[in-house]
């Protein structure tokens, strides 16, 4: 599988890096007004009723900010967090631990939770809607079911597509937030944002430049600042100028809308081998050697929202828009490669 260096998926040694980019408050969080308007009355309105804040759902392709909003729930509580992903845990068991676990008012947030097992979804039923928990004992005839009572808390959940949650746990949430994809303004703001905590130098056209090529995700901006870093330190005298910006986005192959070589890879293929469309994603797949997964949440969505790619019940299909991109990157010699 080819390596890739922007894509929003996250990788181990970024995580520290990462890390100390995240917003702390709703105030540093960046753009989503609506998803802040409503938020920020819920956590004053539960606050001022010392409850816990009700189950909140998390929806939106990688790298958007969904576990930082989670830090940012516990944060203004001023409360506890439990994080968990989904297909980390097992057994009922591990759940019922980290539940009884819980102090008061604290979140439990579960990172890919539309990939718990169908067990532990069950077990989440009674405890989000009556913080309780049912622990069957014994078996057979002697099987009884002994009820625990668990703190109030929140469960903040985090998922790229509601689709793949079943309807009783979608049912369970009281606020689900849909968030979108970054306008090129908001990044800016946040690539400025980042620039000052790394301590480098740069230049408002070089931050807009950037914002404009990071396809509407805050992680690809913070990404591709970094590499724009490292090109300012080794090559010129560390200051983020646009031309700097512009000769590492070049080298990182990122063209002019953002899009990196993966995604000209992916509607190359479509076109070129297999006549535009529609295929079937497997196909594509293994065209590609990806996996499913990450064509389907991390390289499509940003082709879908630019309208280069179009989902039909017959397979994936490159628009007239996206041809012409192609067309207008790719010299029709690239053709070869697929
Ligand atoms: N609204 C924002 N304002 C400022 N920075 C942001 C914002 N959203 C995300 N970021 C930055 O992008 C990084 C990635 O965000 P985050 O980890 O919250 O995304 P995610 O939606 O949880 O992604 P994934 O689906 O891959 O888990 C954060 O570390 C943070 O630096
Ligand atoms: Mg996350």
């Amino acid at each position: 599988m080819p390596t890739q260096f922007l894509a929003p998926a996250i990788v181990p040694e970024e995580e520290v890096l990462e890390e100390s980019l995240r917003p702390r408050r709703l105030a540093d969080f960046v753009g989503q007004e609506r998803i802040k308007d409503q938020l920020a009355i819920a956590l004053t309105a539960a606050k001022a009723r010392d409850e816990a804040l009700d189950h909140v759902l998390l929806v939106g392709p990688p790298g958007l900010g969904k576990t930082s909003l989670a830090h940012i729930v516990r944060e203004e509580l001023g409360v506890g967090i439990r994080c968990v992903a989904g297909p980390a845990l097992e057994r009922k068991g591990d759940m019922a631990a980290i539940l009884t676990g819980l102090e008061r008012h604290d979140v439990l947030f579960v990172d890919e939770i539309h990939r718990l097992n169908r067990a532990i979804e069950e077990i989440l039923y009674p405890a989000l809607e009556d913080f309780r928990l049912d622990i069957i004992v014994g078996q057979g005839a002697a099987a009884r079911t002994l009820t625990l009572d668990l703190p109030q808390f929140t469960l903040v959940g985090a998922t790229t597509r509601t689709g793949l949650l079943t309807t009783p746990l979608r049912d369970r949430f009281g606020m689900t937030f849909r968030l979108e994809y970054y306008e090129a303004g908001e990044l800016g703001t946040i690539v400025r944002r980042s620039a000052r905590i790394l301590d480098v130098e740069i230049e408002d056209d070089a931050a807009d430049e950037i914002a404009r090529r990071s396809r509407g995700t805050p992680r690809i901006a913070n990404r591709i600042l970094r590499r724009v870093r490292d090109v300012a330190q080794v090559r010129h005298d560390g200051v983020i100028t646009n031309a700097v910006a512009r000769e590492a986005l070049a080298l990182l192959e990122v063209d002019g809308i953002g899009l990196e070589r993966v995604d000209r890879e992916l509607l190359g293929a479509i076109l070129h081998k297999f006549g535009g469309g529609p295929v079937g994603l497997s196909t594509l797949a293994v065209a590609l050697g990806e996996e499913r997964d990450t064509i389907e949440d991390v390289y499509e969505p940003y082709l879908l929202q630019l309208g280069f790619l179009q989902r039909t019940p017959r397979g994936r299909i490159v628009t007239e828009l996206g041809r012409e991109h192609i067309g207008s990157t790719a010299p029709r010699a690239d053709a070869k490669l697929f």
